[in-house]
């Protein structure tokens, strides 16, 4: 499959198989997030997988409760890969700083498309999750109160046919151009 295709295949995955995920799989998801770019090669990221299903259901328990209820279908995911935002080189802080651009949200965001593409093509659903009680997450996977989080991805196996509506895209007419920051809406017709 051609990489457009495998792009136009991947879809947010919010209903999992009840099926466990193998380590080879997950660790070539991984390999495949270790060798994304980022500023300054930075690297300012660390994946904490959680697969052990006693651990996931006790983490997506406190994950998914009150306010952050809308995303309680991570429960039946096998698979919980939590994505820290580290620090990354101060090379990279500086020149962020210096930019008023967060470079390393940047690069996470790479990392984890190439963790989700990888994951489509070994037939692997993913969702990513920005909206998570991240406080109880630190708690029951021990990692300091000062860290980040700002994604987590839910992973495992789907059946296509119960992928959910088509989300939609904006049309290319509108969101890119060339040599110009013009862009047109469909239908658009140029005056004389
Ligand atoms: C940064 C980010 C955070 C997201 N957070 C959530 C989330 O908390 N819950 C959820 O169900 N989907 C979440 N999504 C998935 C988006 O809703 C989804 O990608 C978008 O609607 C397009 O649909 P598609 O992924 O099926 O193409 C998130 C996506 C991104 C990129």
């Amino acid at each position: 499959m051609s990489l457009l295709d495998l792009i136009r295949q991947r879809k947010s995955v919010r209903d999992f198989r009840d099926q466990p995920v193998e380590r080879e799989k997950i660790m070539a998801c991984l390999e495949a997030a270790r060798l994304a770019p980022s500023a300054c090669n930075s690297q300012p990221w660390k994946f904490i997988v959680v697969d052990d299903p006693e651990l996931k259901n006790k983490l997506s328990q406190v994950a998914f409760n009150g306010i952050y209820a809308i995303n309680t279908f991570c429960k039946k995911a096998p698979v919980i890969v939590v994505v820290i935002s580290e620090k990354g080189k101060f090379i990279a802080q500086i020149g962020g700083m210096f930019r008023g651009t967060r470079y390393y949200l940047i690069d996470i965001g790479i990392a984890i498309e190439h963790f989700i593409l990888q994951a489509e093509e070994l037939g692997l659903g993913t969702c990513w999750i920005g909206w998570f009680n991240e406080r109880a997450v630190k708690q029951v996977l021990n990692i300091p109160q000062y860290k980040k989080i700002d994604i987590l991805i839910a992973l495992g196996y789907y059946d296509k046919a119960k992928i959910g509506p088509d989300h939609g895209r904006e049309p290319m007419e509108k969101i890119a151009a060339f040599n110009t920051y013009q862009t047109r809406k469909p239908g658009h017709k140029d005056r004389d």
